[in-house]
């Protein structure tokens, strides 16, 4: 029985110690974390603009070239990974730009403009998060 527990206790000291060391190595490195938030917090604040339909056009070209240059630290901050993962990065790069060079002056442009760019996100989420 004595030996029942101290296994078990055994088990749960090495998964906690494992999820403490991922934490750990995760804040050693908050670079990829950093680049994804953000690009959320410019991709979100476009959505917001859409939703309220308040659209700036000064606005939006200065949070579309934000997310644009982020856009493209992301093969930097994800050392390693598989050629359709940096496809995915280039495509939002691509559609970024694209985005910017649209210049969209309302909100039913600016719609228009960030939809595919929250496709390649989500697209690169299911496939990588
Ligand atoms: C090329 C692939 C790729 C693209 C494109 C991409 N992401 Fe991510 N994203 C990831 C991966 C991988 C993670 C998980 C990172 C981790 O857990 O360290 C992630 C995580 C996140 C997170 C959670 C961050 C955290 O650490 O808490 C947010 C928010 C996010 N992405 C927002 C976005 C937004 C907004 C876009 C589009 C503008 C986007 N991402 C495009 C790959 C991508």
């Amino acid at each position: 029985m004595r030996a029942a527990i101290l296994i078990v206790l055994g088990l749960v000291i090495g998964i906690l110690g494992t999820v403490f060391s991922m934490n750990a190595l995760r804040e050693r490195n908050p670079f990829p974390h950093a680049v994804m938030s953000v690009m959320a917090h410019h991709a979100g604040a476009l959505s917001a603009a859409v939703k309220s339909q308040r659209c700036d056009a000064a606005q939006s070209q200065q949070h579309l070239s934000r997310l644009l240059e982020t856009s493209a630290d992301i093969k930097e901050a994800f050392p390693g990974m598989d050629a359709p993962f940096l496809d995915e990065a280039n495509k939002l790069h691509e559609q970024a730009q694209a985005a910017l060079t649209a210049a969209p002056a309302d909100c039913k442009a600016l719609a228009a403009a960030i939809k595919p760019i929250g496709e390649v996100c989500q697209s690169c989420h299911q496939q990588y998060r």
